[in-house]
Parts: C-alpha cells; structure tokens; sequence
C-alpha cells in the first residue's frame, strides 16, 4: 500500500490533519490501537479557545460546536473568601467555548468518515520505520488481522502522551524537557445542574478545586490529591464533602448529585524539541503534555496541526523535509506560551504538600495582584483564550 502521509494515532491532532491534508488534496492513512468507541469514552478537557472553535467550524468539521457548546465569556478565580471575575470579552475580545474533547473526537471522526478517510481502529503491532529516508514506512497489523505494510512520503506521530513514535527518535537528535508536580486531579462528573454560570478556579487552605460543566444536568469536578490516591478509597460523600469544604472556604455551596466517574489525573509538563526527525513530526501530546490547569492539551493539539497541515503540503510539492523544520519553529513558539501558562496557573493556583507559611501568604499576593490589576487580568484573559491577538 502507499499513501502520502502515514499518521499514527486518530484522536483530535490526528484526525484533525487527516482532515486538513484533505481539504489540500493530499491523501492520508490514519491508525489506532484503540477502537472508536474506547476513544469516545476516555474523558479529557472540555474547554476550546476560539481559535479552536473557528478551525471546527471554517473547515466543516463541526456545526455542532455552537449548538450544542456553551460560551463563555469569562472564569472566576476564587481565593481569600471570595470570587474574583475575569472578564474574556472585556479584556481580550474573546471568548471561549465549553465543548468536551469527546465531542470534538467525535466530529472528527464523523467528518473522517463522510468524507471517505482512511481511518483504521483497533490495529496492533504499529511500527515505524525508514524515518530518514524519502519513503518511510508504516507497518502494522489491521482489525482483521492481517499484516500491512504502507509506504509514505512522511510519518506524523499523533499518538498521544506515551508515543511509540517519539522513541523512535535518538537520543542525540533532541532534547527533552521535564517537570513534575507532587499533586494530582481527582476528577469526577456528576448528575446535578450547574453550581455556578462560569468555570470556579478555587484556590483554598484545604487545595485547589476546580468547578467546570459539561451540560444543564450533568458537571464536571476536580480537585487536587496526592498522586498515590486511589478512586476506591472515595465514597461519593467524602468527595462532595472535600469540594464543598474547599469551596465554601470562599463562600460557594455546590449543588450534589450522583457522581458517575472517578478518576484521577497526572500532572506533568513535558517538551520534546525538535518536533521533528528525518520524514516524521511529532504533534499534540506526542511531543509535548501540559498539566490540565487551563485546559490547553487538547487546543495545542489543534494548533500544531493547523500549522503542520501547511508545512507538510509545502513538503509534499517540494519532496523535501525540510518544512518539518519550519513546523516545529512555528509550533514550538505557542507550545512554551502554553508550558509557561499551564505552569502557572498551576502553581499559582494549587496548595504545595509542603508550602510554608510564606509560600501561602506569597500566593494570595499573586492572586491578588492579577486580579487586582488589568494588566494582569489581561495576560491571563489572553493567554485563556488563546492569544487573539496572535491569529
Ligand atoms: C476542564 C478541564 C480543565 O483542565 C480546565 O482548566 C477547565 C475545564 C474541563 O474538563 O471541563
């Protein structure tokens, strides 16, 4: 078999160039381990910046996203004892949309199919291989069983945080960037309406909590915990009674339902640069992992691959690698606005196991000072948002 680009892995960043190489006249196989429906059910964030809604909606994939997504024009940040609006609209003229990662996968997928891509579930044995050749290639064995062998002229490797393609690279041809936190998300979605309009980023004595939605009848809820914490050990009581402590320190009350998901989230930033070598990039977690504070994993998925859908038609025309070198430039510029982002809101916002009393004290400094000061509700508006002024 032979297709332009080979892409491992079909959530958002791989789909979304499969569909984008399209829409250029350029042909695609995509493959994954997991089946559709696995992909469907696996949670991730639900928060789109509007440049993320547009590239949805102008290329076709998604008339849903309005519809059925909810805008919104700013967040509360919640600290000291009480609630603090950053206003999106006002201070950076745009909003962003409250649109789940499943969702979005599945537009994806649906637009994939009506518009007859290749797209392959449930495959097993993936290999890549000649990466630094002209015709790298693409190995592995499909749902039926049988083993394909499928020449490209450039592999892109969208499979997520543990990829099999990015170690594929050797050691001498990159480097890699690290970061751990000592906390985690627990991460829940409950049968309740929503507790408030707006997201609540709450910052509180007891950890940090987050107060996000999904629809009218059903939110979504996570609160920082020790990695080793295990879902078992949570009755539904003690989690509410853990959000409603952690809130009502600065005056909220949640409303309570069944709680129908628990899981707990890693928290890691992560770079691999370049995002590329030889006839294969790297996209979206493959490359790079953000921790979830911001909800920017899923829009820097999508904006490493509206940017590499246009290298790699450049080098396609040309038969030549070198615009992979142009992608990782262009892409690695948002990628560490958006490290430095999800970093600090991260610490900015969670409770460090062993803070001092200065750390503290520091802390409700900060929130202070960016909730108090335009400029600093302003950086923050933007870079939430995903720097408008950068389209
Ligand atoms: C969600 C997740 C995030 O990490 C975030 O910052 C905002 C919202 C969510 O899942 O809704």
């Amino acid at each position: 078999e032979r297709t332009q680009i080979g892409i491992v892995g079909a959530g958002p960043a791989g789909l979304m160039l499969s569909h984008l190489l399209d829409r250029a006249g350029i042909d695609s196989v995509v493959i994954d381990l997991r089946s559709r429906t696995e992909i469907e059910h696996t949670h991730r964030a639900g928060i789109l910046e509007q440049g993320s809604v547009d590239l949805l909606v102008d290329t076709g994939v998604s008339e849903r996203v309005h519809r059925d997504g909810y805008r919104h024009d700013g967040i509360e940040l919640a600290f000291g004892g009480g609630g603090h609006r950053i206003d999106f609209r006002g201070l950076a003229g745009a909003s962003t949309q409250l649109y789940p990662q499943t969702d979005v996968f599945i537009d994806l997928a649906d637009a994939r199919a009506r518009d007859g891509g290749d797209v392959r579930f449930e495959v097993t044995d993936v290999s890549v291989d000649d990466l630094t050749t002209d015709g790298p290639v693409l190995r592995f064995t499909d749902a039926a069983g049988v083993a394909r062998e499928v020449r490209t002229d450039f592999l892109v490797g969208a499979d997520g945080s543990r990829s099999l393609c990015r170690h594929r690279v050797p050691d001498s041809e990159c480097t890699q960037y690290f970061r751990e936190y000592p906390f985690a998300w627990f991460g829940i979605l409950t049968e309740a309406p929503p507790s408030a309009p707006e997201l609540i980023y709450n910052h509180s004595p007891h950890g940090f909590a987050l107060i996000s939605q999904r629809t009218e009848t059903l939110q979504r809820m996570y609160f920082q915990c020790d990695p080793a914490e295990n879902v078992d050990d949570w009755s539904d009581d003690r989690i509410w009674d853990q959000l409603q402590t952690r809130l009502g320190a600065n005056g909220y009350a949640l409303k309570e339902g069944p709680i129908t998901s628990k899981t707990v989230l890693p928290f890691r930033s992560f770079v691999q640069e370049p995002m590329h070598f030889g006839r294969m990039a790297l996209a979206g977690d493959a490359a790079h992992t953000v921790p979830p504070t911001g909800a920017k994993g899923l829009n820097l998925a999508l904006s490493d691959v509206r940017v590499l859908a246009e290298e790699l038609e450049r080098a396609v025309r040309a038969g030549d690698a070198a615009p992979l070198a142009t992608y990782s430039e262009r892409a690695v510029a948002r990628v560490w606005k958006a490290q430095h982002f999800s970093y600090w809101m991260t610490t900015m916002l969670h409770t460090l196991p062993d803070a001092t009393p200065f750390d503290t004290r520091r802390q409700e400094g900060e929130l202070a000072s960016v909730t108090g000061s335009t400029a600093g509700s302003t950086y923050l508006a933007e870079a939430y948002t995903g720097w408008p002024g950068a389209r």
